[in-house]
């Protein structure tokens, strides 16, 4: 009897950690197949910059140390590079981990977080996690609507996310767009513009909205090293804002969140221009060349402007997500499935080499040939 009783207590974590599904990366491997192509995390077919590789191997050396937990040279060649203020920039274990930060610093318990509803799932994610209520506006083409956003703020709201362009769908909101949300919303409310994929777009209306974070007390930018620089392993995110956003997350924030060696590679990787302006030429051209070859097969692509589409199966007599995911999983080629964001009939694919891309759109004739898979 006593042994039960005491058996029951435990310690306990907020109910509201405990409602939360976890975010599930893409997968990397398939049991049983030798060669898989990862078109699963939007990763960058190209891989790091060498000279960031290079910066990374020198850190061998220095793995004693503590890195410089401000990240100063980092700071300061991101501000070199966009004209920015070192000291408004922040950086990150990934921009994940601000994303995360921010809804910890600026919800109170039953604020609300809003954002699309196809939005990225970090969102609700890190607003749950921050004892605050996710609010969901629908969307127009799965694209973001800012007059549903609007229409969901209210006194409540403290924090606004916009993926731009959005994960997993590619579609973007122009800037004249953002700039129409951002005039929508109470001053005391924060809107994240999370541009993790930036550097991808060759639309003349859209901008990563340096200039809005530069110049406005409630908006902040975040961007990566993870997709263009292909970084992703190594973590390195950052946000642009204002100085008062800064000062609060950087009270709150690990103080070692960036390794020497990510502090070092993403230095290095912002002085080698040529190799991003690489990865936007690979991706200018396989994007149009992947949509229009897989839209020729009848499957549905939603239009994207960053380096992944997202395919609409079970149309025009072709078979469903679920069995193309097992289809081209067993061919080597791994997609991700979305149906954790609301869209249990599609699979995102990331733009890859020209081998991968090649490949998968031959894998995905075959089982729109066979309907089935
Ligand atoms: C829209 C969006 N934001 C943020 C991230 C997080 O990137 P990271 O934490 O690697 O910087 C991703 C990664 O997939 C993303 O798709």
């Amino acid at each position: 009897m006593v042994m039960s009783a005491t058996a029951l207590v435990r310690p306990e974590p907020r109910p509201e950690i405990i409602a939360i599904d976890a975010y599930v990366p893409g997968r990397s491997r398939v049991a049983g197949v030798a060669k898989v192509h990862k078109l699963s995390s939007n990763e960058s077919p190209l891989g790091p910059s060498p000279r960031a590789v290079e910066a990374y191997q020198a850190c061998a050396r220095e793995l004693s140390l503590y890195p410089d937990g401000s990240a100063r040279a980092l700071r300061e060649a991101i501000g070199r590079r966009f004209g920015l203020e070192p000291e408004r920039i922040l950086c990150g274990n990934g921009s994940d981990e601000i994303l995360a930060l921010l809804a910890h610093v600026f919800l109170r318990p039953g604020d609300e977080g809003l954002y699309s509803e196809h939005g990225f799932l970090e969102y609700p994610i890190s607003i749950r996690a921050a004892g605050g209520t996710p609010v969901v506006a629908k969307e127009t083409n799965r694209t973001a609507s800012v007059d549903a956003m609007l229409a969901k703020v209210g006194p409540r709201t403290k924090i606004v996310y916009l993926a731009n362009p959005n994960n997993p769908t590619g579609t973007y909101l122009p800037y004249s767009e953002v700039r129409r949300l951002h005039a929508g919303l109470p001053a005391d409310c924060l809107l994240v513009i999370d541009a993790a994929y930036a550097e991808y777009v060759t639309r003349n209306d859209y901008a990563a909205a340096i200039e809005l974070a530069a110049s406005c007390e409630n908006v902040v930018m975040t961007r990566t090293f993870s997709k263009i620089h292909g970084l992703a392993g190594l973590r390195i995110g950052w946000a642009y804002g204002p100085a008062h956003v800064a000062d609060a997350i950087n009270r709150v924030r690990l103080p070692f969140n960036l390794s020497g060696p990510a502090i070092a590679a993403g230095v290095a990787s912002l002085e080698d221009a040529a190799h991003v302006e690489a990865a936007i030429e690979h991706n200018a051209r396989w994007l149009p060349w992947l949509t229009e070859a897989i839209a020729r097969l009848g499957i549905e692509v939603t239009p994207s402007v960053a380096n992944f589409l997202l395919l609409e199966f079970g149309r025009n007599g072709v078979g469903g997500a679920e069995a193309a995911d097992a289809y081209l999983s067993a061919r080597g080629y791994i997609l991700r499935s979305v149906a954790a964001y609301g869209l249990p009939q599609c699979l995102r694919l990331t733009v890859g080499s020209e081998e991968a891309n090649r490949g998968v759109v031959e894998a995905l004739a075959d089982f729109a040939r066979t309907g089935r898979g």
